[in-house]
């Protein structure tokens, strides 16, 4: 078995082509663009909330745990029987936020931290690989691709090293940087199991962790899924063939490809958040506030207890509200064992449709 072990970063030859430079600019214009236009929404959860999810359930897709938006919604308010898919989409969702928060508070990114977050992930203390045997097969043929690092001690150095890597300012631009760290972590590939959702987690702390992003709202695991033979094919060309420049061309133009998708999205949601407010304020001005639109935005199904607890009305005036909003057609009831939630069905079809 001849293992493939990852030289040491920084890479010893630039790789800042005048293509991947020109590339770069565009990249970064379209995520300062997003991170810019994020703020339109008033309350950064209301983002947060959807796009997670909407990661989560991407980025567990490519790793063929599939699972429905709606069966998500549900799970996540607890009030459906949850199947083994739709908790390992919660688990991401929780190791991306718990990553998400480590961050904000350390303002470091280290390998700690990185295995906290796939312990999260895996919901298991494996950790970093003890055992050899772990190999990379190509899933349609079966026939191995590469063979990482197989001796602990070999891995721990190089993930001190990525440590580093991470943390350490270069003059590199950031976005370059993220595409030669992943491709570095999924080399190194240091776990078990899921190497590749721990890796895109990296990905978009990294960003944040650079001051490029504040809130982690860009997701590239949908642009992955409609390009995953490439992203498989250029990874590897990059081992056999030291062949950079078109890695990098593929990972930066996710990030552009993405962040104007996801500009979209957001101004789809302002946009719905000020048709509701017109309409609730038109038609129901006595119960309309600031805070009951964004209730309604922080979840596509809302019940009773949100409304009492933001609003700080009775259990018998929310369900008054959410009953008048009913009438006007802005939530539509469903009842589900023996609570009763609203959906906000418009917000709910733009999420599903979405990136
Ligand atoms: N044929 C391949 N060629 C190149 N890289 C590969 C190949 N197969 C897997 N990889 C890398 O390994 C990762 C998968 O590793 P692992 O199964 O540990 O992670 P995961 O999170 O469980 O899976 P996934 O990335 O599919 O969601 C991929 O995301 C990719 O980065
Ligand atoms: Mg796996």
């Amino acid at each position: 078995m001849t293992t493939f072990t990852p030289k040491n970063l920084p890479l010893k030859h630039t790789i800042e082509t005048t293509k991947v430079l020109k590339k770069a600019i565009s990249a970064n214009r379209a995520l300062a663009k997003l991170n810019g236009v994020a703020k339109i929404i008033p309350n950064s959860t209301i983002l947060i909330n959807s796009l997670v999810l909407q990661e989560a359930k991407d980025s567990s897709e490519i790793e063929n745990i599939i699972t429905t938006h709606d069966e998500l919604y549900r799970a996540s308010l607890d009030i459906s029987s949850v199947t083994n898919e739709t908790k390992e989409v919660q688990n991401y969702q929780q190791a991306l936020l718990k990553g998400f928060d480590l961050i904000k508070e350390n303002k470091l990114l280290l390998k700690k931290y990185i295995i906290d977050i796939q312990q999260e992930l895996e919901q298991n203390d494996a950790g970093v690989r003890k055992q050899s045997g772990t190999v990379l097969k190509n899933a349609k043929t079966g026939e191995v691709v590469f063979t990482p690092p197989q001796d602990y001690q070999v891995i721990q150095d190089l993930l001190d090293n990525i440590e580093q890597y991470i943390n350490e300012p270069n003059d590199i631009d950031p976005l370059i940087n993220m595409a030669i760290i992943h491709y570095q972590f999924e080399t190194i590939h240091p776990f078990y199991d899921g190497n590749g959702r721990t890796g895109r987690i990296i990905n978009i702390l990294y960003l944040i962790l650079k001051d490029l992003l504040d809130i982690p709202i860009l997701y590239m695991s949908r642009y992955i899924i409609n390009h995953k033979a490439d992203y498989y094919r250029l990874l590897q060309e990059v081992r056999t063939e030291d062949k950079w420049e078109e890695w990098i061309l593929y990972m930066l133009d996710g990030v552009e490809q993405t962040s104007l998708e996801t500009i979209e999205l957001i101004n789809g949601i302002h946009s719905l958040m000020n048709e509701t407010k017109d309409e609730i304020k038109g038609k129901l001005p006595k119960i309309y506030s600031k805070d009951l639109i964004e209730i309604l935005f922080m979840h596509p199904y809302t019940k009773i207890e949100f409304l009492v607890d933001s609003l700080g009305v009775t259990r018998q005036t929310a369900s008054r509200y959410l009953k008048e909003l009913e009438t006007i057609g802005v939530m539509e009831s469903i009842q589900i064992k023996n609570s009763k939630f609203f959906i906000n069905k418009e917000l709910f079809s733009m999420l599903q449709k979405s990136i």
